[in-house]
Parts: structure tokens; C-alpha cells; sequence
């Protein structure tokens, strides 16, 4: 079985970013850009990743595992220097390379497969090039009459001329071990900006008779982020492929107005109204429905279940199956079995909420005491009065009726009534609205 190697560079030290965060952790969908990348090379089946960081580059220390080595490149001197800095992990069972780049969120697993297979296919280099009607700052491709690719010429090398061409590097490239990985060795740093480039290679491979071979992807995938004007434009086009995918089995009403992130579920049937969020960690299931205006993050949404408008989930709650969660509801941390009402204007944390349960509108649960979280536990079928509050710790038996208004500070029986309020004084005649006699 042919074996690939994927060398993802990271090095680079993202100036234009103008951030405290390394470049290529800043998020698309969610995710770390680098992460993306990292997870659509393992989705082309690709065995193993060499992950290239300058020094000191901490946060790649926990990405390290079997199948992902580590690479320090110092001083960055360049693409070519910085994939040689991974030639440890060019072992002997490798019979290809491909070089992605972290900071190149949108490369599908499909096109690194592509590329792959070009080698693993007989090619001595496969390189991915795309159109663009702005290609100032990209590598051109210089390509012979047969339409052949001889040399890749970068922005500040290329002559007036090579400067009209449209057709540029994405950076992307496989390369066949033996000779070709070889040759790297070969690349000098004789360009105007005195670094080893990558590109060279298809020059040196032109003199050595190499067969290079060339594929195309759309500006989209291959878009690189150097500024947060391009991270937004990665995240734009993260979203409409995610949305895209929702669509799927999902009726969106206006999906250019939700927002999903790299790791959101969506069932079948779900339908998603106009601004919507979700954050990571959210699964919708089949059947379930999601008003206007809600923010989810940690959540699962259960089959047949409502949420909004206006609700906002997060810190690991589960909906439950046919539950109704109404507008201007808080969850966080809840458990909420199947059925469970709380249709307005609810705090719910830290808590677990039984079958069928309903609370009513303006239920708090005091979870936080100022120094410690606390947990409330109502049991099935149980109905809390508008306007309590359920001091935690706390438990509601099943089938207890707390009275609407009640501070609840003891546990309450299953089939109790609590009432836990002032008790009310009416006097005849005293309205202060009344006439004087
Ligand atoms: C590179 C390509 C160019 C291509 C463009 C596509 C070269 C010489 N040029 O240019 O043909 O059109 O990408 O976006 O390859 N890096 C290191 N160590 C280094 C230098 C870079 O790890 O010493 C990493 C960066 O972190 C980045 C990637 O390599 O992830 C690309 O480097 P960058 O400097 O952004 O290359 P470009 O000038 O964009
Ligand atoms: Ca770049």
C-alpha cells in the first residue's frame, strides 16, 4: 500500500495579521485554520502529517500524536527550507509528499486526493494551480507550448509579461519521494527575496526531465489568509459550503442569514429560521425546529423539538425529544427530558428537568451563589409557577406544583404543593384611587 506523507507549513510568522494569536489559529467554522487542514488530509486518507512551526510555537505540542510529528524551522527561510526542516519524516516507506498550507483553510480533502493520486499515479510533481483576474502577490505558472508546466515564477521575479498571466500557484504540491523529493536539496536562494522557494522545484524539475503534471481548483478552495480581510473572506465561503450542506436536509428559510460552524449537525427535516447562530458543539435532530434569532452553543437539540425565538442555548444542555423551549429562554448546562415546557422568559442552569415538566414564564434558577454553582432537580411532570425562583441546591419531586411567585429555598416533596410568598391583604375601600367622602 502506497504510503503519503503530508507536510503542513506553518511557520510563517503571520505579520499582517497583526495579532498576539500564532496566524493559523485563528478560526474559520469554529476551527483553527490549521486544524481544517489537518482534518482534510486525514479525510483524503492521507497516513501521516509532519506539521512544520517556528520556535516557540507551543499550541502544536497537543496536536502531536502517532500520526502528526513536529517540526521547528527556526528562521523562516523560505517554502523549500521550511518543508526540508520536516525531513525526518521523509522515512523510507513514504512514496509520496504533499505540502498544504496552514494558513489555506478551504483545500477540500478531495483535491488533496486528486493531487495524490497524480503521483501515486506516476507523476514525479503534481502542483495546483487556479485562475484569478487578480493574481498580483501569487506564483504564475510559465507553461511550454503543449501546456506543461516548466517553471513556477513568483511576483517579484516575474517580468512584465509573466506578470499578465492569470493562471497561479496555490501552493499546494505533491511530490514523489526519491529524485524529485531529492531535489529539493538542489533549491538556492537566488530570488529577489533571498529565500528558498518551494516553486524552484518545477524549475530544477524541467532541467532533470521530471513529469510534472498540473490540475486546476477554484479560487475559493485555495484562497490563503494573510489579513482578517481575508479570514472574513474564508469564513464566507466556509459558510456558504456549510450551508450548502444543511440545505441538504434542512429548509432554511433565508440561509444567508445562519451561521453554522465546522462541527454542527444538522438532522433531517430540521427547519432553521432567518439569524440563527451556532457556535460549536451543536446537533440538530430530525424533525426539530429553530426560530428566529437563536444562539446555540454545546447543544443538542432532540428529535421534534422547538427552540426560539430568541432563545439562547449553551454549556453542554440537551433538549429533549418534542420539548419546547419559547422566547427569551436562557439554558445553560441543562438537562431536559422529552416534553418539557418552558415556553417564556426563563433562566435555566445547572439543571435537570424531568418528562413533561412545565415551567412557567419567568423561572429562575439561582444556581450561582457567588462563589460556587449549584444544581436544581425537578421531577417529571412537575409545573413551577410564573415567577419563582428555585434557590440551588434544590429539588422539585415529581408532580409538585410550586405557586407562581414562590422563592423556593427547601426541597419540595413530589406531589407537594410549595407556596413561598407573602400572603396578600386586601382592604375594602382603601384604594388611594377612591374619592374622599
Ligand atoms: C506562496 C507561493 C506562491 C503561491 C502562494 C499561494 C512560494 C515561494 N510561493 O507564496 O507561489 O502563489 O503561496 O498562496 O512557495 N512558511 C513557512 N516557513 C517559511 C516560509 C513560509 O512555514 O520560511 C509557510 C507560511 O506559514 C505559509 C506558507 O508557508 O503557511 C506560505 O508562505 P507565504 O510566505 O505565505 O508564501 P506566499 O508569499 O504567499
Ligand atoms: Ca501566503
Amino acid at each position: 500500500m502506497a504510503r503519503t506523507l503530508a507536510v503542513i507549513l506553518a511557520a510563517g510568522k503571520g505579520t499582517r495579521m497583526r495579532s498576539g494569536t500564532p496566524k493559523v489559529l485563528h478560526k474559520v467554522g469554529g476551527l483553527p485554520m490549521v486544524d481544517h487542514v489537518l482534518a482534510a488530509a486525514k479525510s483524503a486518507g492521507v497516513e501521516r502529517a509532519a506539521l512544520v512551526v517556528g520556535a516557540g510555537a507551543s499550541w502544536a505540542t497537543d496536536r502531536a500524536s502517532d500520526a502528526l510529528s513536529l517540526h521547528v524551522q527556526t528562521e523562516q527561510m523560505g517554502t523549500a527550507h521550511a518543508v526540508l526542516a520536516a525531513r525526518e519524516a521523509f522515512t523510507d516507506d513514504i512514496d509520496a509528499i504533499v505540502v498544504l498550507f496552514g494558513d489555506n483553510p478551504l483545500v477540500t480533502a478531495a483535491t488533496i486526493d486528486r493531487m495524490v493520486d497524480r503521483v501515486l499515479g506516476g507523476a514525479d510533481l503534481a502542483v495546483l494551480a487556479f485562475r484569478t483576474d487578480a493574481p498580483t502577490g501569487y506564483g504564475r505558472l510559465l507553461l511550454d507550448a503543449n501546456g506543461h508546466v516548466r517553471a513556477i515564477r513568483e511576483e517579484r521575479d516575474a517580468t512584465e509579461e509573466e506578470r499578465a498571466i492569470t493562471l497561479c500557484n496555490s501552493g499546494v504540491m505533491a511530490i514523489r519521494a526519491g529524485a524529485p523529493l531529492d531535489a529539493l536539496q538542489a533549491i538556492e536562494a537566488n530570488n529577489a527575496k533571498g529565500e528558498y522557494y518551494l516553486t524552484d522545484l518545477v524549475a530544477i524539475g524541467a532541467e532533470r526531465g521530471f513529469n510534472m503534471v498540473w490540475e486546476e481548483a477554484p479560487l475559493a478552495e485555495v484562497m490563503g489568509v494573510n489579513d482578517r480581510a481575508q479570514l472574513a473572506d474564508a469564513e464566507a465561503v466556509f459558510q456558504q459550503r456549510a450551508r450548502s450542506r444543511a440545505l441538504e436536509t434542512a429548509t432554511l428559510i433565508a440561509p444567508e442569514t445562519v451561521f453554522f460552524s465546522h462541527d454542527t449537525v444538522v438532522g433531517e427535516d430540521v427547519t432553521i429560521e432567518p439569524n440563527v447562530v451556532f457556535g460549536t458543539g451543536v446537533a440538530i435532530g430530525d424533525g426539530a425546529r429553530i426560530y428566529a434569532f437563536t444562539h446555540l452553543v454545546d447543544t443538542v437539540v432532540s428529535p421534534g423539538a422547538a427552540i426560539g425565538p430568541f432563545a439562547r442555548s449553551r454549556g453542554g444542555t440537551n433538549v429533549g425529544p418534542g420539548a419546547k423551549i419559547g422566547n427569551f429562554v436562557e439554558l445553560k448546562n441543562a438537562a431536559l427530558a422529552t416534553g418539557v415546557k418552558i415556553s417564556h422568559l426563563s433562566y435555566i442552569g445547572d439543571a435537570g428537568v424531568g418528562a413533561e415538566a412545565n415551567i412557567g414564564a419567568g423561572t429562575i434558577t439561582c444556581n450561582y451563589d457567588g462563589v460556587n454553582k449549584h444544581r436544581t432537580e425537578i421531577g417529571a411532570g412537575a409545573f413551577i409557577g410564573s415567577n419563582s425562583a428555585l434557590v440551588a441546591p434544590v429539588s422539585i419531586g415529581e408532580g409538585a406544583f410550586v405557586a407562581s411567585g414562590s422563592v423556593i429555598v427547601e426541597d419540595v416533596p413530589a406531589d407537594a404543593l410549595a407556596i413561598a410568598r407573602g400572603r396578600q391583604a386586601t382592604k375594602p375601600d382603601r384604594s388611594p384611587l377612591k374619592p374622599k367622602p
